[in-house]
């Protein structure tokens, strides 16, 4: 079809298809724990002149001219990660998560090094993938993967059970030089404090991958890592955060030099300046919003969680009260696969993902069709859809679900629900439209 189109027929199509893409996520149920959206004010940030400039280096020391206004931006930006993470040391140039992650591991390992992390089953990110699953840390910087012990009912990293481990490890000849908290799937805060004690007698490293939670760190609902313990934090900014996508990384001024070499020249030359301003404008609102948000997040999430389970959903981590972060993790294998389940929901307009539960592999599922689905409260929420709306959102699920009614009928009922949430909230204006597609060109 493409090979019969003009270049303008073909531009119109990808307008048409992004188009119905702004109206598919305006009627629908947005649950994808890394996703948000950002505010009007992000946006024209985002479309900016910063978008078509390079200003390599650090500000006021950059090898590049024309850059005194973007030295500015990205100054007031640092100025307010500091402010909002307690941080001594911020580079807010990494342009996503795993850039920031790659950094870390420039700046304070090198290839054959070990270092300790969640597999991905039990949370962890492909960026700290061992090689042969071609994770960033593995195949990419040459990292030496080993994991933390995890407690499942517990969901969350067996302390003493690690603590045997490294000690298994020390008499290899194995310490890790690198230890990372943190990951895709975090609903309750990491052993921090007492981990990192016990790794500082290695002297290895401490870092803690807070792309999930950002904006619950520095809107003081989840554990700040800085005051915990650990050496550095990478995070991506568009997920608990009010940013566009991209990343950043937190630190203490001793470590400054090591991470500054290794964002530029080692793994960003350009930084995508007009998300640097997005982010610049997305931080303010944190600093005005990030507060309430970041507790009607949690609040929601745990309500849900308690909404679901009622309704026979096998929710983890039901013993500490479902979460304390913006996500959930249901076990679905007795109503389907990850993945099925994935698809009925999105025909219904609910958009969750399939995910590895951390017992999926014993019983034989892997990451393409796995146990479990995830669910992440932060985008509704900036809808306004909160906690008091979680017992509707549970009766889609269990109407699909575990009754097994038609998606295509629950569809049009989460259609109408979504009429009543078109704004952004937790930002200056109340003028947002949220999904709005803006046409700048007819
Ligand atoms: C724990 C964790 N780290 C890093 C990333 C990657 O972030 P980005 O997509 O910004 O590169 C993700 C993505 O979801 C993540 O969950």
């Amino acid at each position: 079809m493409i090979e019969r189109m003009s270049p303008l027929e073909i531009r119109d199509r990808i307008f048409e298809l992004i188009k119905s893409h702004h109206m598919f996520f305006s009627t629908a149920l947005p649950l994808i724990a890394s996703e948000n959206i950002v505010s009007e004010a992000v946006k024209q940030a985002i479309i900016s002149d910063f978008g078509h400039r390079y200003a390599e280096g650090w500000p006021g020391e950059r090898v590049y001219a024309g850059c005194r206004y973007i030295d500015e931006v990205e100054g007031i930006t640092i100025s307010l990660f500091k402010k909002l993470f307690s941080a001594e040391f911020v580079d807010v140039r990494p342009i996503s998560g795993v850039t920031a992650n790659l950094a870390v591991y420039t700046a304070f390992t090198t290839c054959g090094d070990v270092m300790m992390c969640l597999s991905i089953a039990k949370g962890g990110h492909i960026s700290m993938g061992k090689r042969e699953f071609g994770g960033t840390a593995g195949a990419v910087h040459g990292l030496d993967i080993e994991y933390f012990e995890f407690d499942v009912n517990e969901m969350n990293i067996d302390v003493d059970a690690t603590i045997r481990k490294v000690k298994k490890l020390e008499k290899d000849n194995r310490i890790p030089k690198l230890i990372y908290f943190g990951g895709s799937v975090l609903l309750f805060e990491h052993p921090v404090k007492e981990l990192s004690e016990f790794f500082k007698t290695y002297d290895s490293i401490v870092g803690y991958d807070a792309a999930h939670v950002a904006g619950l760190i520095a809107g003081g609902e989840f554990q700040n890592p800085l005051k915990e313990g650990a050496d550095v934090v990478s995070m991506s900014t568009h997920k608990t955060f009010f940013g566009p996508q991209r990343g950043a990384i937190l630190s203490f001024n001793k470590h400054s030099e090591a991470i500054k070499k290794a964002v530029f020249p080692g793994v960003v030359s350009n930084h995508h300046l007009h998300t640097l301003a997005g982010l610049a404008i997305a931080s303010t609102e944190m600093i005005a919003f990030g507060k309430e948000y970041a507790k009607e997040v949690v609040r929601t999430a745990k309500k849900l969680g308690e909404s679901l389970s009622s309704r026979g959903f096998n929710v983890l981590g039901e013993a500490k009260g479902f979460t304390d972060s913006h996500q959930l993790l249901i076990d679905v294998f007795e109503y389907g696969l990850g993945g099925d389940i994935e698809k009925l929901l999105e025909r219904a307009g609910i958009i969750v993902n399939r995910n590895l539960l951390p017992y999926d592999p014993q019983r034989g599922l892997s990451f393409k069709n796995p146990g479990g689905i995830r669910i992440g409260v932060q985008e509704i929420v900036r809808l306004g859809i909160n906690h008091k709306y979680a017992d509707i959102i549970a009766d889609f699920f269990e109407k699909i679900i575990i009754k097994k009614e038609d998606p295509k009928k629950v569809r049009e009922d989460v259609k109408s629900f979504r009429k009543e949430f078109k704004s952004i909230k937790y930002c200056f204006e109340d003028i947002s439209e949220a999904y709005k597609y803006i046409e700048l060109v007819k």
